[in-house]
């Protein structure tokens, strides 16, 4: 995580650097950072929290006016560096705040340096003192150690000695109108626009002022100067292409919403209905079907929210297509030399198509063997890249941590593919009960603010359960940890059978449970762990899409959802799930776009 930014041109640097770092606080918001280049000396702001609180901190400095020379540096350099950080190694503390400095050197690095111990032993034998409690910080110092007075090579064999993952900008006395970057295992762009260069871990960062962006690939290096950018790898100076994609759109935007997690749970009916859109025009003009009808396991590999897609997925393929679904959490499956079998499909679902662990496990899927085909919701992404194919979730940019309409997309098309996945199999395959989707999720959120009432009693809660079976469990999953995402109440998502198995002693009088059930077959039996659970004391919230059931008196509160092809339930069962989260985290005086410890795009393991 961490996202860096970089900026040489012809504005004042700090406001550039500021604006990227904003637009790249969904990778972390622990604290912020600008190094800025002026008349021959480098000056650092750094702040404790989200960047908002550096840039006051910067306005304050300004308006002490030009007799301080850093103040007149934030207001006059037109080059610099900048970092806002999720906290992997220290605390979120102004010292252990990006860039880092040393000697003629800045830095800002988003990764992680796995060797940085044995790597700061040497500085420190060598009697070099360090600020920080960073593994980044020895990157500077071994800047320092390896000048050979020209930034690009200083760089390179910097980074020979570097092992993990890294990302990293670099500005030096040595170099005044330059800024040396590289890339391994983190992501990194470049761009060019009319006002001047940039550097960038995230394409949003650049979207109103570069009008071309080149991607880097692992072990690249550019070196942006004057204006031009050079680009290497082991091999010498490259040619790079600028990606096809329009920069100007997407820049984020409340649209009188409170909150960004609120604004794209309204997005869902269009997220839902552009997806399938989407995903059906890929289909028709590729070689994919042909990679279907051979397709005899699928393997899905994911994390968090995409992981429970993954667990719906799982539900609908083995159930339409009779196709066995492994689904791993992709930080296990990395680790734990997997059997891939001839004909694998391995599917990789990443909102971001940047998450470490995801990318890490799709590869190896793919050196194993498998076909990969990767769901991400980023038109471009390190995903993309090591992917066969690559279908694209229409949901938009998602700002907020908590994964809303993000989660209805990947629904959405995997539902599609697993129809497919019937029909190549000369199966059943019912299209047209996708076809009503973005109309139900309206109906939902139609009704959706009557979840408000809800949250005082979760709010107060020591702890929260959610069961569910069948494809109603795999929502429990999803609601269960939004509420803990961004409320910070204890939850556990449970199969609802499995309750009476131990997790049924942590029910007492008043614990709230909520129960979804939205498949016929599976009704009673959920009952009977609601049942359970009333005759404990718990109080029962239920999600359902069956009238007759919130009329039983084990229910004290019920939410009713339009009824859908039951397999495909969740993606209408979770929004009252996502809202519950969100009205509890509101009740709990929390920001339900920022949660604590947590950032959106998780580039480290
Ligand atoms: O970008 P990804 O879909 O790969 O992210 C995976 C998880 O980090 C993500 O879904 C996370 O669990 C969300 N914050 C949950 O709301």
């Amino acid at each position: 995580m961490c996202g860096i930014v970089g900026y040489l041109g012809t504005k004042p640097a700090a406001p550039v650097l500021l604006q990227g770092l904003k637009r790249l606080e969904y990778r972390g918001y622990d604290s912020a950072g600008i190094a800025l280049l002026h008349r021959g000396a480098l000056y650092a702001v750094k702040q404790k929290g989200k960047v908002g609180e550096l840039e006051r901190k910067i306005e304050e400095i300004e308006k002490g006016g030009a007799t301080k020379r850093v103040g007149c540096a934030a207001a006059e350099s037109r080059i610099g560096i900048g970092h806002t950080r999720w906290a992997t190694h220290g605390a979120p503390s102004p010292q252990n705040a990006h860039p880092h400095l040393f000697g003629k050197f800045a830095i800002v690095h988003n990764g992680i340096i796995e060797n940085f111990a044995a790597l700061k032993e040497s500085c420190l034998l060598r009697g070099e003192k360090f600020s920080s409690e960073t593994d980044s910080e020895v990157i500077a110092h071994l800047l320092a150690q390896n000048d050979c007075g020209d930034l690009l090579q200083t760089l390179q064999k910097t980074a020979a000695l570097l092992e993990g993952s890294f990302a990293i900008a670099v500005i030096s006395l040595n170099a005044p109108d330059a800024i040396a970057v590289c890339r391994n295992k983190s992501p990194l762009i470049v761009g060019r626009g009319k006002e001047g260069l940039y550097a960038a871990s995230d394409i949003p960062a650049l979207a109103s002022s570069a009008d071309e962006i080149f991607p880097l690939s692992d072990g690249e290096f550019a070196l942006l100067q004057g204006e031009t950018i050079k680009f290497f790898d082991k091999t010498g100076e490259i040619d790079k292409k600028p990606l096809a994609l329009s920069l100007r759109a997407d820049l984020p935007n409340l649209c009188g919403f409170s909150h960004y997690m609120r604004k794209e749970m309204s997005e869902i009916p269009a997220a839902i209905a552009s997806s399938l859109q989407k995903i059906e025009v890929d289909f028709r003009f590729s070689h994919f079907c042909e990679v279907l009808c051979q397709t005899e396991y699928l393997q899905i590999v994911a994390c968090g929210t995409a992981y429970h897609s993954g667990i719906a997925a799982k539900y609908a393929v083995e159930a339409l297509a009779r196709i066995p679904v492994e689904v791993r959490v992709a930080s296990e499956y990395r680790y734990c030399d997997p059997i891939v079998k001839k004909n694998t499909l391995a599917i990789a679902v990443s909102q971001s198509g940047e998450t470490a662990d995801t990318l890490a496990a799709a590869q190896l899927a793919k050196e194993k063997g498998a076909y990969l085909l990767a769901v991400t919701n980023a038109p471009y992404s390190s995903l993309t890249e090591i992917a066969d194919f690559h279908l694209e979730t229409g949901a938009g940019r998602e700002i907020g941590v908590a994964a809303t309409k993000s989660f209805n997309a990947q629904l959405a098309a995997l539902y599609f593919l697993a129809l497919s996945l019937a029909k190549a199999k000369g199966k059943a395959a019912d299209f047209s009960a996708l076809q009503t989707l973005p109309a139900l999720s309206e109906e939902v959120l139609s009704d959706i603010e009557k979840i408000k009432q809800f949250a005082p009693v979760f709010a107060a809660a020591k702890s929260v359960y959610f069961i569910g079976r069948g494809a109603d469990y795999c929502a429990a999953l999803e609601g269960s940890l939004k509420l803990k995402e961004i409320s910070y109440l204890p939850s556990e998502g449970y199969p609802a059978g499995e309750l009476k198995h131990g997790t049924l002693a942590l029910v007492e009088k008043g614990t709230p449970v909520v129960a979804i059930i939205t498949q016929k077959k599976f009704a009673e039996k959920t009952m009977n762990a609601v049942c359970e659970v009333y005759a404990r004391g718990g109080r029962v919230l239920l999600i359902t899409s069956l009238a007759e059931y919130a009329a039983r008196k084990e229910v004290e509160q019920s939410f009713l959802i339009p009824r859908c092809e039951e397999l495909f339930s969740p993606i209408l069962s979770v929004i009252p799930l996502q809202a519950l989260a969100y009205y509890t985290a509101l009740e709990r005086g929390n920001d339900p776009d920022k949660p604590r410890n947590l950032a959106k795009s998780v580039t480290v393991e």
